[in-house]
This record gives C-alpha cells, structure tokens and sequence, in this order.
C-alpha cells in the first residue's frame, strides 16, 4: 500500500550540471546532462508555484555551477514570485560585484560559498581550477549586500589539517554560518575515496578543534559540522529519511529522493514536464519505493533507532552492500560493517602525503607527483564539464 508522505520542506534545484570547477568529490552523477537536455525557466516558474502549493518553503539552487545559467536572475524572481526563499550554492567564480548586486536586487536571500580549502594550491589541486583568490574576492563583495551568507569548507584528507585557516576567513567575512562538511562518499566522491577518506587522527584533531571553536564563538556564528559517517557508530538520516522531507530535481527534469538515487537500478523517476510535483511527490515509484518502513530488513526492521535513521543512506547501501534495502552497512549493527572497517583500515595505514604540484589533465585519471620525499602519488578522477 502506498504511504502517505508528508509535504516536502525544500526543493533541491539542480539548474544546470555545467560548472567552472572539477571537484573530485563532486555530488553530481558520473554521466553528467548536458545543456541541451536543461528545463527551460517557464518549466521551472511553473515548478517553483506548484512547490510552493506543496508546502515548500525554500529553493535551493545548485548544479553544477547555477550560476552558469544566463537566466539565473529570473529563475531567483520566479522563485521569490511563487513564495520561495531562495538559496543559492555557489562555488563564486562566475561572480562580480554587479552580478551580485543584481542577484540582490532579484531577491536572492541567502547564498551559500563553497571552499575547497584554505590555500590556493590545496584548492587548485581539488577543484582542477584556479579559483581561491576569486571566493575571497567574494566575501569582501558579500559584506555590501544583504544577503545571508553560509560558507561551506568541504572536508577531506587533503584539507582537515586546514581549519584555523577556514575558521580566520570565515571570521573576517560577514558569514553568521559555517559548515565543515566531511566529504559523503557517492558519485565522484566514491571514485576518489580513497584519496579523500581523513585518518582517524586527522579526524580526532579537526573535531576537538572545531568544538573549541564552537564553544569560543558561541552566539556569534552558527558552527557546524558533518562526520564522515565511515566513522559514525550510527549512520546518518540520510536527507532527512527517503521521500519525507526533500525532493531533488535534475537539470533535464527528473524528480529525485536524493543527489544520489539515480545509481539504484530499477527506479523510476516521474519527471516534471510530463508530471506535477504533487503527482510525482505523492505517487511516483521511486519517491514510494523506501518510504516508511515495510522495505527495511533486519537488523533495521526490529531496531528502535529506525525512526532517528530510517536505516541511513539507500544509495551508501547500494554501493556497499549492492543491496539498496539493506542496512546501511557504516551502521555498527549491520553484519557489513566489516567491510566498511577494512577500508578505514587501509586508509589509517598510509602515510599522510606532502604538498603537491597542481593538477594535471582534467576528466581522466591522473598522477600528481609529489613535492615531498616521503609523499605519495595521488591520483584523482576530476569531473569533466558537460556540453
Ligand atoms: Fe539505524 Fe538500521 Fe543501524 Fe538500527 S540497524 S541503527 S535502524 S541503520
Ligand atoms: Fe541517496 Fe543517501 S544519497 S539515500
């Protein structure tokens, strides 16, 4: 029998999968659409009110690079026109100050920057992009304007070492939120894991630092923090619980559970030029497919954290276990955690790398030589730019 759902809280607007940059932890799938395939801004207009009559309350424009669409302006007015408030995650680069004044003045309400690390070469080396010196630029920008302003540090083996760092750019920015975001292990994530995945040390000392620094600017800038959950006891309540709280649309139109759905084989997703996004919210296969809890298996089934979790992440699931009903196997209770243990085993036993040169030919699986002695070889697969 279908279940009910409650309304969605957010709708996760993936405007466009283009961008400037090249993370190698990128959310995006590895088959990226292209421009052709993008929905044209009367499709999203008609999208944004028909979220609003769902009980949506916020939009949350993302990519790719949403900044890439030359319509973006009006995208924000539609939105904002259909009662939206309108959150825009940017990576910067495509910004000036008259861009942001326009973005301003369309109504954007909060934008959301994100950093790959504290320094230019670590953020070179990730990004594939010259692009650090452009997101400070930026910040000084931001302080004319009002607009809320998060910043968001992405975590990995590369950067944890950074955080004083993070913490002196986000202090003097007018920022009133910062994330530390370990890097989630799907998409080009999990292609790069084992390059990306902190040790446990590494992971022990950035905590205990950003505690401190929660503690020190208590009631002056919101400060929070997401664990790799390979080292959680527990796993993460992954968006919130499938179909409860988001729903994700991709730039061709397809409507998401999350970022990562599309790698579970057999689902269906209704999408939003055919379909409303009640109709789809309500009914669509893929949105009811791990709704509840009739799908779960043991030991979720019979757990009583089941409604704090809701068994964790389908995709991590899939891509651990090949099972996407299966617990989530980062949970200590899953009779998979071995498996998840094995891989921290092997990342604790290498050595931490050096500095090292900037990145080579993007899109392709390369080697990065190392300016240290005692380095190692990384080799990163650097997400391509779609046409
Ligand atoms: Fe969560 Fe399932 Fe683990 Fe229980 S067994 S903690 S419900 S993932
Ligand atoms: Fe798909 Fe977690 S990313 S359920």
């Amino acid at each position: 029998m279908p279940t009910t759902p409650s309304n969605p809280l957010a709708v996760i607007a993936e405007l466009t999968h283009r961008c400037p940059l090249h993370c190698v932890y990128c959310s995006n799938p590895l088959e990226l659409a292209n421009r052709s395939s993008e929905l044209s801004i009367e499709i999203w207009s008609r999208v944004f009110r028909e979220a609003s009559a769902l009980g949506v309350l916020q939009a949350d424009f993302t990519g790719g690079e949403p900044l890439a669409r030359t319509d973006i302006i009006d995208l924000i007015r539609a939105a904002r026109a259909a009662g939206l408030y309108v959150n825009l995650i940017t990576s910067g680069l495509p910004l000036d100050e008259a861009k942001l004044a326009s973005l301003a003045e369309a109504g954007l309400d909060h934008l959301q920057l994100s950093f790959q690390g504290a320094q230019e070469d670590v953020a070179q080396e990730i990004s594939g992009t010259k692009s650090h010196a452009q997101k400070l630029r930026v910040l000084g920008w931001l302080k004319n304007f009002r607009v809320a302003v998060t910043l968001n540090f992405v975590i990995h083996r590369r950067n944890i070492g950074q955080i004083p760092e993070m913490l002196a750019i986000a202090e003097s920015s007018s920022a009133t939120r910062i994330e530390f975001a370990n890097v989630q292990y799907y998409g080009w994530a999990f292609a790069n894991r084992e390059n990306l995945l902190p040790t446990r040390e590494q992971l022990d000392r950035s905590l205990e630092l950003i505690k401190q620094a929660q503690e020190r600017r208590k009631g002056k800038i919101r400060i929070e923090s997401v664990v790799p959950d390979y080292y959680a006891k527990f796993p993460k309540p992954c968006m919130g619980g499938w179909g409860r709280k988001l729903i994700l649309i991709t730039p061709s139109g397809d409507a998401l559970p999350c970022h990562a759905a599309q790698v579970i084989p057999g689902l269906k997703f209704g999408n939003v030029k055919s379909r409303s996004l009640r109709e789809i919210w309500e009914n669509s296969d893929a949105f009811q497919k791990f709704r509840g809890e009739e799908w779960m298996q043991e030991p979720c089934r019979s757990c009583d954290r089941r409604e704090q979790d809701f068994g964790g992440c389908r995709c991590q699931a899939l891509l651990l276990a090949g099972d996407a009903a299966a617990t989530d196997p980062v949970c200590s209770l899953s009779p998979l955690r071995p498996k998840v243990d094995a891989i921290l085993a092997s990342v604790n036993a290498v050595p931490l790398v050096g500095a090292q040169h900037a990145p080579p030919h993007l899109g392709t699986i390369s080697t990065i030589s190392s300016e240290s002695p005692s380095s190692q070889h990384s080799n990163w697969l650097y997400r391509p730019n779609p046409a």
